[in-house]
């Protein structure tokens, strides 16, 4: 009992201590004050674990890794008292990596799926994707159902949803494996369509338009394929950090930093 009453005391106290703690830095509120609670790899550090050719979620200027995912990620680490510190690494090697420990979370434009969550949690998502259809601006497929049932080879970024999808046999909406190009980055895959090697390239919405952008004679298709919940992939054991990574996102949407970021890399229409 008298241990018990100990510990009790042990706790309130450090929860004072955090509360004074936090009250005298404006940027770390209530998502601090949990911080006593969970571990990352690296002291003080923050992991994320990224594939940095997805604009406008994560690219390069010049040496450096910006975007969405880097600025929501920067903002989560700083609530947390973190040092945030970026890997650049394969898509398809993050959910490994999140869970074999190697990354306290992947950032990358992740959609939250089914088959992830077996091997790692997920935030509350903070942002949506679409996932839709690059071809060439003179091609003969219109829509999703021509490129189902036509003889096309279908380019992907190795390991997204993109593959999954459109990997999967025709029963299950896909246009099965001996059709599917892959490529380590989505803007391969966009170079192989321009080059007249495939014949579409199914790509998350925001990226897609980038990539249209930035290489000459391409379009969307106006048949979006899927939506999707984006979110920050972390360890399963790692609950305490999901939990403190979901309050600081919480504050970050409550007080309009995360619209904000959104806003100012994909500019609202109308
Ligand atoms: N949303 C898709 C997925 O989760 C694609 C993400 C690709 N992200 C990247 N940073 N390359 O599978």
């Amino acid at each position: 009992m008298k241990t018990l009453k100990r510990i009790a005391a042990g706790i309130l106290s450090t929860a004072l201590l955090l509360g004074m703690t936090s009250c005298a830095a404006a940027n770390q509120t209530e998502a601090a004050a949990n911080s006593a609670a969970f571990t990352t790899i690296e002291s003080g550090k923050l992991i994320m674990a990224t594939n940095a050719f997805f604009p406008p979620y994560e690219y390069y200027e010049g040496d450096k890794v910006v975007g969405i995912d880097v600025e929501i990620a920067t903002a989560v680490a700083q609530k947390l008292g973190l040092e945030l510190v970026i890997e650049d690494v394969e898509f398809d090697s993050i959910i490994a990596g999140v869970q074999g420990g190697k990354y306290d979370i992947g950032c990358a434009g992740m959609t939250v799926t089914e088959d992830r969550l077996k091997s790692v949690n997920f935030s509350t998502p903070y942002a949506t994707g679409i996932q839709s259809i690059i071809v060439k601006a003179d091609s003969e497929i219109t829509d999703i159902d021509k490129l189902l049932e036509g003889d096309y080879k279908v380019g992907v970024q190795s390991g997204t949803t993109g593959d999954i999808y459109m990997s999967s046999s025709p029963e299950d909406g896909g246009v099965g494996e001996d059709r599917i190009e892959r490529y380590a980055k989505g803007n391969d895959a966009v170079i192989a369509l321009s080059s007249g090697k495939i014949d579409a390239v199914v790509i998350d919405n925001e990226p897609a338009k980038a990539f249209v952008k930035s290489n000459d004679g391409l379009k969307i298709l106006d048949t979006p394929y899927t939506v999707e919940d984006y979110a920050m992939a972390i360890n399963k054991d790692n609950v305490a950090l999901k939990d403190a990574i979901n309050q600081a996102l919480k504050e970050l949407t409550d007080d309009g930093t995360i619209p904000a970021i959104i806003n100012k890399y994909i500019p609202a229409e109308g």
